[in-house]
């Protein structure tokens, strides 16, 4: 078999900020990355997998401040915490450093001398808002005040909590510094600016080209067809960063650095390995490189970088890959319901692989939110990991260990369904390189469930008992055993741990390149359980733990602030933008049945126009089945779909009412057709 060249990769995330901990919707992004590039390194490819901290800023300053002590320490103690959580998880960087490093202040300062030097700075003085008593410019978010609009205090300077209003500082009334509490004022100061719109063509380019995810490259076009504008990337002094050559008193701003920071980790990483830095970044290298990033940062990603590094002459990702943000049982990530999970605090409770898994089976190339379903998360673990796979080594390692020694058989007695679990590895393969993570779980899984039939078909339990059937148990138990190795080769990039551990089990190694032959005649290890069921009560422990957590002392980055800011709302009432999210639809109820073993419960088929849907409804005291039939109601379309013991819940209805016999549905109505939404 001939095997195609090794290919160069360089794989990066989003550079975490050093100005708080990590979160699970850091998590989400480090594990998808990691998976691919375990993946990659799976496959035989050079794939490298570089992060750093990115560590300058107003916000880390004011932290420090705070906190009493050096920016320089405040940057080293979120770094070890940062370094620990992602080790915590398994996120297997080749390097991990720091935008507060000399390889970053050199290729900044390089990067920036060629953009000069190609007139692609402007510097010209602009006035903006000025903290009096602490001498610091204010950025939007720094000023706090009264919404111009609805008049609620407390609004930071960009938009409104209460209203949704967005307005610029200068509207707020009574705005105040955030920091010092002084009344700002107007300011004027030489500022530095990356003449974007000059790259308009070269933008154009990038992004029909094929690379980009179709989300991103609307979302790309959109911004160009508006019109780019010069970007601002200096900060006066204080701040914390690289001082702008030729420039005194005035600094990079943060996202300045920031990305630049990739190549500085990529630097040191080469310098430790001795590998050549040109390979990668030199205009025409061949090597391939990617950043995996979230939606809220396509811009620097997809407009400012890409411009930068063309400017610097320097070569263009290949691609940015995009995903959406991560929600918690259906909503943003909130302290006081307890879902603003720290990475920490997740791994106090839980095992990461556990996690891994969810998200891997949950994640695709699109841009789409990833919703962490926390019901969902341990039926789908202890039904697919534990329940499924691992299940399949559990019932044939004893059998084995007991009668055979723990050694397979000479000649494999089902080379055809071994063949085809071999074989599926080539869309398997295929999915991942695609980020079609959850397809690819989906078919080892359905794979898995092949080989539990398989067993269950068999049953060696049954055969152990029957004189003369010891062949047999042998035969069955080994196929048994070279199906688990298979899964366990494709499940290798999302639970290393676990499949280090079989590997220990099956005593070889588990290696994608050669999958090619069955195990035969080979001795197997003692066999320990690979993995436990998740009990609710540990994550009801998490959540508990997540609610207790005390603010992070941050004010910088957007989700840290709509994490942090402003009260927490009540548990009883929800923001505006949750109830956006709820779809609701009207339906006709095409089918009622009763539910045997339920007294409460109907199953509704309910029709939505052009499809349909199964909803178990607690309404049974109020309607016989039979008369539902034809009448309307009200469903929560979007409601994640609910695995009850009867079957899958795929939504729920509204009726009116105080219940038992008292409910009220929709009479039917002409001008109320299914489908329609309900406004
Ligand atoms: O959004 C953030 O958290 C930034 N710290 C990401 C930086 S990514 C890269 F550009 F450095
Ligand atoms: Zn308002």
């Amino acid at each position: 078999m001939s095997h195609p060249a090794p290919r160069n990769i360089l794989v990066t995330s989003a550079l975490p900020y050093a100005n708080g901990p990590l979160h699970l919707g850091h998590m989400l992004e480090q594990v998808q990355t990691d998976i691919w590039v375990r993946f990659q390194k799976s496959r035989g490819n050079n794939c490298i997998y570089v992060c750093a901290d990115d560590a300058h800023g107003t916000a880390i300053m004011l932290t420090a401040e705070k906190l009493g002590i050096t920016p320089e320490q405040q940057i080293a103690d979120m770094q070890a915490s940062h370094e620990a959580d992602s080790a915590g998880f398994s996120i297997g960087f080749d390097n991990f450093y720091s935008t507060h490093s000399d390889e970053n202040r050199i290729w900044s300062e390089t990067i920036y001398k060629r953009l000069e030097a190609n007139g692609h700075i402007a510097k010209r003085e602009i006035s903006q808002a000025f903290d009096p008593e602490k001498q610091l410019f204010l950025a939007d978010r720094f000023i706090k005040g009264t919404c111009p609009r609805c008049k609620t205090e407390d609004q930071y300077g960009d938009n409104c909590e209460s209203c949704g209003a967005t307005y610029s500082p200068a509207e707020l009334i009574n705005p105040v510094s955030a920091i010092s509490g002084a009344t700002p004022i107007e300011k004027d100061s030489d500022h530095y600016f990356f003449k974007l719109p000059e790259f308009q063509d070269m933008l154009k380019q990038w992004i029909d080209s094929g690379t980009l995810q179709p989300q991103v490259a609307n979302k790309l076009r959109e911004w160009t067809e508006a019109g780019l504008q010069e970007w601002d990337i200096s900060r006066d002094a204080p701040y914390f960063g690289f001082e702008i050559p030729g420039a005194p008193g005035k600094f990079f701003y943060v996202w300045l650095d920031a990305p630049i920071g990739y190549l500085a980790s990529f630097q040191n990483y080469c310098e430790r390995e001795n590998l050549n830095f040109g390979d990668y970044w030199d205009l025409g290298s061949q090597a391939e490189l990617y950043h995996f990033i979230g939606k809220d940062i396509i811009n620097f990603h997809g407009l400012f970088w890409p411009a930068m590094l063309h400017s610097a002459q320097l070569r263009t990702p290949t691609a940015i890959y995009v995903h959406g943000f991560l929600t918690v049982n259906g909503t943003k990530m909130s302290k006081s319901r307890g879902t603003f999970i720290n990475a920490s605090t997740y791994l106090e409770h839980l095992d990461a692989e556990y996690l891994r898994y969810y998200f891997a089976a949950k994640l695709s190339a699109s841009v789409d939110d990833i919703d962490l379903n926390l019901e969902d998360f341990v039926q789908r673990v202890n039904s697919d990991v534990v329940g499924k796979v691992v299940n399949i080594a559990s019932r044939c390692a004893g059998f084995l260990r007991k009668g055979f020694d723990n050694t397979l058989t000479e000649e494999c007695a089902e080379p055809e369904l071994v063949g085809e679990f071999i074989a599926a590895g080539a869309q398997i393969g295929e999915l991942y390189e695609l980020r079609e993570f959850n397809k690819a779980i989906r078919q080892i899984i359905s794979l898995a469930d092949r080989a539990n039939q398989y067993i269950d078909e068999k049953k060696p339990w049954v055969l152990a008992k029957q004189e003369g059937s010891e062949q047999e148990v042998h035969q069955v138990c080994s196929v048994g055993i070279n199906l688990f190795r298979v899964l366990l080769t494709y499940l290798k990039p999302v639970l290393p741990v676990m499949a280090q551990k079989s590997e220990a089990f099956l005593n070889c190694p588990l290696d994608w390149t050669d999958l090619q032959a069955p195990l035969l005649n080979h001795k197997l290890s003692k066999f320990k359980p690979l993995m436990t069921r998740i009990e609710g009560k540990q994550v009801e422990a998490m959540i508990e733990a997540s609610t207790q957590q005390p603010p992070a002392a941050t004010l910088d980055s957007k989700k840290k602030k709509a994490a942090s800011k402003g009260a927490p709302p009540s548990p009883s009432t929800i923001e505006f933008d949750d109830f956006a999210k709820v779809d609701l639809r009207i339906v006709e109820i095409i089918a009622a049945d009763h539910v045997e073993g339920a007294d409460k419960l109907l199953r509704l088929t309910l029709s939505l126009g052009d499809s349909e849907c199964q909803v178990f409804s607690g309404i049974k005291d109020a309607y016989r089945p039979e008369d539902l039939v034809g009448k309307l109601t009200v469903l929560v379309a979007n409601l994640a779909p609910r695995k009850m013991r009867f079957g899958m819940s795929e939504g729920m209805v509204l009726a009116a009412g105080p219940g038992g016999e008292d409910i009220f549905l929709l009479e039917p109505h002409a001008g109320a057709k299914p489908g329609m939404k309900v406004t």
